[in-house]
């Protein structure tokens, strides 16, 4: 039988040149660098510039996920991007980016879930590969999170900050891969290795998500055009979002190993979205999985919402963590409360 499914050809990601540390912040609040470590585990966070917005941070992931696998934007049906910070109410984010990277052909959409942006966004993408609706799709997720924050709420403003990162996905076929990944990624061959994962295929092999609306009030902007026209503020309980996290995280991720039919102990690499250093080594006790299998970019980036997950996996591929043939595990949680999993073979 012949079974499409979404091999990952290639990632990028962009951060914004100008770094915000926490002795700057420091000097314009009532915070301290120890704080703001002992709490978060963040150091710095990269701001957009005037004039820069979520569709340009987008569009530099992207062009450097198409140079990462070696393929022109034309190739490109499907860009998904997973973003809460749009450059306009509409058209969507992703429509400008298809725009700025030339294309001519395909579609694009938005995909709002908060932080948990980009794991829906692999998900509807992943779906439509399989599917036979879309080849090639570009996963994005971006955001300029400096542009909804209250500069003199501390509780907030400390937390986040600007970015993007882009996965490259293309339809494989089981019985032979028909797409043309560069490298090692893609293919229906397992790859040597460790774990019952070796037997699995490369690409994603399953997403999953949930929703619960009841929790609107705990992690929210208070804008919009519907209910105010103004674009508002982030809020948040962080408290409650913490106790949520952990418990949802742990869950959703148990959720994802036990479908494959593997166990934690498979897993070798826990991408995290990026919330704060205490949710993430919160998670990977409960999961039983040593620090030392979790990338994490939050010191260096702050909580960049839907861009976290993407952007750590560029950083752990760029700098040689992140090996052609490891399984992965991504999650994240964000307002909604949405929050999800996906589970890769790189
Ligand atoms: N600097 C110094 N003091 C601060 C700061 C700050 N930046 N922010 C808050 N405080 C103070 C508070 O005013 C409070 O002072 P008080 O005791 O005099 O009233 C004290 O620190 C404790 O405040 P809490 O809000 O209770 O602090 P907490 O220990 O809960 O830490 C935090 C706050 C870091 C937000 C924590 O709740 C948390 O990590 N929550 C998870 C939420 C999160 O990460 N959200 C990210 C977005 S959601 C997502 O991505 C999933």
């Amino acid at each position: 039988m012949h079974t499409i499914r979404s091999t990952i050809l290639g990632c990028g990601s962009y951060l914004p040149e100008r770094i915000l540390d926490n002795a700057e912040l420091a000097h314009r609040l009532d915070t301290s660098n120890d704080w703001i470590v002992g709490r978060t585990g963040i150091r710095q966070r990269h701001i957009a510039a005037d004039g820069e917005l979520t569709s340009d941070l987008a569009t530099h992931a992207a062009r450097r996920a198409l140079e990462s696998a070696g393929i022109g934007a034309d190739a490109v049906d499907l860009i998904v991007v997973g973003t809460s910070t749009p450059d306009d109410t509409f058209p969507a984010t992703a429509t400008r980016v298809q725009a700025k990277l030339g294309m001519t052909r395909g579609f694009a959409f938005d995909l709002q879930a908060v932080c948990s942006g980009f794991v829906y966004a692999t998900a509807v993408a992943d779906n439509f590969i399989r599917m036979g609706q879309a080849r090639t799709a570009l996963v994005i997720g971006a955001e300029t999170y400096s542009r909804i924050l209250d500069w003199t709420d501390r509780g907030t403003c400390v937390l986040f900050g600007d970015g993007a990162g882009a996965l490259l996905l293309r339809a494989a076929d089981d019985a032979g891969a028909a797409g043309t990944p560069r490298g090692a990624n893609g293919g229906a061959e397992p790859v040597p290795g460790g774990g019952m994962g070796a037997n699995l295929p490369r690409g994603i092999l399953s997403t999953h998500l949930h929703s619960d609306g009841r929790f609107r009030d705990i992690l929210y902007v208070d804008g919009g055009p519907s209910a105010t026209r103004t674009v508002g503020f982030l809020r948040m309980s962080g408290k409650e979002v913490f106790r949520h996290a952990v418990a949802s995280l742990a869950a959703v991720a148990e959720e994802a190993v036990a479908a494959n039919g593997l166990t934690l102990g498979d897993i070798d690499w826990l991408v995290p979205h990026q919330a704060n250093i205490r949710i993430l080594e919160g998670v990977a006790r409960k999961l039983g999985l040593p620090a030392e299998r979790v990338i994490t970019t939050v010191d260096q980036h702050a909580n960049t919402s839907a861009a976290s997950i993407p952007l750590a996996l560029d950083v752990a591929s760029r700098d040689g963590r992140l090996k052609p043939g490891n399984l992965v595990l991504m999650e994240a949680i964000g307002g909604g409360l949405t929050w999800g999993a996906a589970l890769a073979r790189w």
